[in-house]
């Protein structure tokens, strides 16, 4: 770069690799003190800067915080594969870049979506709470679970890492992969996966994973009418995005036993309050939005994220826009 750049980093807790990539890059770095600045603390900070380094999904990206920034502003680079918190139509008539980090999480999440997918299916947390309270059973129709292997698996969004779940779960013998979404895919047949109807796959399906992103069409799309669709020994597994889901609809769907299990990367809202009433359910695994934060994974998109940043301010294509 040929000039001093000024980069606005949304709060200090960061992969250090995207900042030391930043820095040898020319760019003078202001971050946001603290690991949860508040909105008005981004937005104090903000003007005459000529790039956003969002760290993570903690700041909605919209009209008001645009305007604080300026005119100087030309990219915006998120360290996450969702853009659901920037107001991308927004950004874009402004004709401010954006720039996201897809791809190299997908390892990563899929990871995550098989763990909670086994665990699930397995009622790991139940029989934990179980072994604590000493209430251990040992008798053969005690603690049964789902079989995995010769299961109907449905995927909700068979986008990259819809993809990369379903080809981590074909050694597990599955029988059959379905998929909903716009049109079918040719990806698909790398899984033999079929295309149907929601309903259909909902109806159909022994597991149901979403991953699709939130968008106006799949926020609060699981609610108790597609859960009231689902089979009573259906496990429910979402690491897409909390909101797809309406939480009271799942909570119910677990508490009255419509499907026998859930395990969720996502929920809305996050952070859970610690007193909410699915944390009490032994039918759920949950684990707090932690799909991507492996070392490797969050370095890697923390260092994708400034690349990107770092062509948009040369002039030269991202290495993931949006
Ligand atoms: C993403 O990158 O969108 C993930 O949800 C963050 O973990």
């Amino acid at each position: 770069m040929s000039k001093t750049r000024k980069v606005l980093v949304t709060r200090e807790d960061c992969p250090q690799a995207g900042l030391d990539l930043l820095r040898n890059s020319k760019c003078e770095l202001t971050i946001v003190p603290g690991d949860y600045p508040s909105r008005e603390e981004i937005i104090r900070a903000i003007p005459g800067h000529d790039a956003l380094y969002v760290v993570g999904n903690h700041v909605n990206v919209n009209a008001e915080l645009l305007d604080a920034a300026g005119p100087s502003l030309k990219i915006i680079s998120t360290i996450s594969s969702g853009y659901d918190h920037l107001d991308v139509p927004e950004i874009k008539r402004r004709g401010i870049i954006i720039g996201h980090t897809p791809v190299v999480l997908n390892a990563a999440v899929s990871e995550i979506a098989v763990m909670l997918l086994l665990t699930a299916a397995r009622r790991a947390h139940e029989s934990r709470l179980l072994l604590e309270a000493g209430k251990s059973e040992r008798k053969p129709m005690w603690l049964l679970g789902q079989d995995v292997s010769g299961s109907t698996v449905g995927i909700v969004g068979l986008g990259m890492i819809g993809l990369a779940i379903a080809k981590r779960l074909v050694p597990f013998e599955i029988g059959r992969f379905l998929y909903t979404g716009h049109a079918p895919k040719k990806s698909a047949d790398e899984i033999g996966a079929e295309f149907v109807s929601l309903d259909d796959l909902l109806e159909l399906s022994d597991f149901v994973i979403v991953a699709t992103p939130l968008t106006s069409e799949t926020r609060g799309l699981f609610d108790d009418a597609a859960f009231d669709k689902m089979k009573k020994t259906a496990v429910f597994i979402n690491i897409g995005r909390g909101a797809v889901v309406k939480t009271d609809a799942l909570l119910r769907a677990l508490k009255e036993k419509k499907i026998f299990a859930a395990g969720l990367d996502v929920v809305d809202p996050e952070p859970l309050p610690k007193d909410h009433e699915l944390l009490t359910l032994p039918n759920l695994e949950i684990v707090p939005h932690i799909g991507s934060a492996t070392v490797r994974t969050r370095n890697n998109m923390a260092i994708v994220a400034a690349q990107n940043l770092i062509n948009a301010l040369e002039g030269k294509p991202l290495v993931y826009p949006l």
